[in-house]
Order: C-alpha cells, then structure tokens, then sequence
C-alpha cells in the first residue's frame, strides 16, 4: 500500500534521513521507533508531504505522492503529532467535523451523511459527553482521543501518529493505544506510528523498523526486532527479553546502562 524507497531528507546543508526504504501493507501496524533525534518524526512528514525531501521515492497505492494533490493526500492520510494545536475555543465536535472538509467542495456543507459519520466518531472514541466542551477543558488523553476523532472522520486509509502517548499518563497511554487497535482490526485501518516505548511498540506492531542517525537499523516483526543485541547497539542500555507465553509479544526490560 505504502512503499518507501531510498528516502533521503535534508536539513538545508545537513541529511538526516539516509536512503531509507520500508513497505506497509494494508491494515497493517508498523511502528518506528529509535532515539531521539534519529529521524522518525522527519520520516513521518515526509510520508504525509509535510516535509520536502531530497531523493527517493514515496509511492500510495502505485502512485508517487508528489503527484497526488494536497485534497487526494488528505484523503488518503492523516498525520497526528505528540501535541496538535487547536484554536483553544473550538469545541470537541467541531473540531471533530474538520475531519469532513477534505471531503466537501469548497462551498458544499455538512449533510446528514457527514453528521451521522461525526457523531459515529464521537461514540468510537467515547467523546459524546464532551461534544460541547472546548478542546481545551479536556485532559491529555482526552484531547488526544479528540484528535483520532477528527482523523476518524476523515476516513484515511493511513494513520499516521507521531509519538501519540507521549504526553499521557500510563492509562491514558494504554487507552489510547488500544482505540488504535480497535480501529486496525475492526476497520482494518492501516497505522504507521512512532513510538517510544519499546513494550508498547513490541504489543501493538506487526512490524517495527528501528531507526539510528537516519539509518535504517533494522526491520521485522517484533521478535525479530526486540533482541538484547538491538537494545545494546541502538540504546547503549544492557536489557532482557521475556516470551511469557508462546504466542505474546516480547517483553522487553531494561537493566542498565552499557558502559562505553
Ligand atoms: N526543522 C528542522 N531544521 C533543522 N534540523 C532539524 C529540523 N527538524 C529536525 N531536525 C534535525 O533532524 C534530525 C532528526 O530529527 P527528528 O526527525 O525530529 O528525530 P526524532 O523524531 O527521531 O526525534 C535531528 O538531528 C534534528 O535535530
Ligand atoms: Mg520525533
């Protein structure tokens, strides 16, 4: 569905993302994950035309995004980042209605199809009670699940989250993550996130791609990922991995640091 080819970014003189390729699948989840400042928000962007890149290739269903026009991407994807911005008076619903305009001609308005999509999106995410209360009287997870409400109502075949749990507090971040999983598997949503929790991203992947310096480090299913060595060479911490049944994910505890 998604196929990313040698994709090279650059920072006015500076690369940060070097030839790096991976494929999603449809109603796939793939994370990204790697320290901090290794290029897995500028991957994210570029993915979503947000940010200009200088060689590669980015290809949606055949077609080169550079291609498609701002309305078609918009229709295809939705990027999310750790802290979204909206006009602070800007009630939940409507901020959940934006999700529809990507959709309408320009002079065209809100019809009963869209309301009744809006209002699905407000009871998927449990938001009906706030509906009137301004985006900025809910708390994090709440704001959070405002912001996947409004990329519900867009219906993009791709989510795209940045570090989407960043700023919550553990339920909240469980929370969150399982309302992904709902809408991967009861809708077959395809997501593409950054994550920085190595147990979240080895729980909720089907793939995870492992970025360092803006190399393409590793690629696989979690088991194929989420090794001590990995940890080791990407993290510089000493860890264990824990298989607590046949078919669980791989849990991963850090021990300490790795001295140099
Ligand atoms: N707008 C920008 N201008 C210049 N350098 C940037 C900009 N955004 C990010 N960078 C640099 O690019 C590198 C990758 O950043 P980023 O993609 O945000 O990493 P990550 O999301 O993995 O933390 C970092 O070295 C960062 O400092
Ligand atoms: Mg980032």
């Amino acid at each position: 569905m998604l196929i990313i080819e040698e994709l090279s970014v650059r920072y006015e003189q500076k690369e940060v993302v070097h030839n790096f390729s991976f494929d999603v699948k449809k109603g796939e989840v793939l994370s990204i994950i790697g320290p901090n400042g290794s290029g897995k928000s500028t991957i994210l962007k570029a993915i979503a035309r947000l940010q200009p890149y200088s060689g590669g290739t980015i290809t949606f269903d055949g077609e080169n995004i550079r291609r498609l026009s701002s309305k078609e991407i918009a229709q295809k994807m939705c990027i999310l980042s750790q802290r979204n911005q909206a006009p602070a008076d800007i009630s939940v619903r409507n901020l959940v209605a934006y999700g529809r305009y990507p959709h309408k001609k320009w002079f065209e308005r809100l019809n009963a199809e869209d309301e009744a999509i809006i209002d699905w999106a407000l009871e998927k995410t449990q938001l009906m009670h706030y509906r009137d209360q301004p985006i900025a009287a809910l708390s994090g997870g709440e704001s959070q699940r405002a912001w996947i409400a409004m990329a519900l109502t867009q219906r993009p075949q791709i989510l795209l989250l940045d570090e989407p749990t960043t700023y919550l507090d553990i339920a909240h971040q469980h929370e969150v993550l399982e309302l992904v999983r709902e809408l991967n598997r009861e809708m077959g949503m395809t997501v593409v996130m950054v994550l920085h929790d190595l147990n979240q991203a080895s729980s909720y992947s089907d793939q995870i791609v492992v970025v360092k310096d803006g190399y393409r480090a590793q690629i696989g299913t979690p088991e194929d990922v989420m090794t001590e060595q990995m940890i080791q060479q990407i993290y510089r911490m000493e860890a264990e991995i824990q298989y607590v049944s046949w078919d669980s994910a791989p849990r991963i505890q850090l021990k300490s640091t790795v001295k140099a």
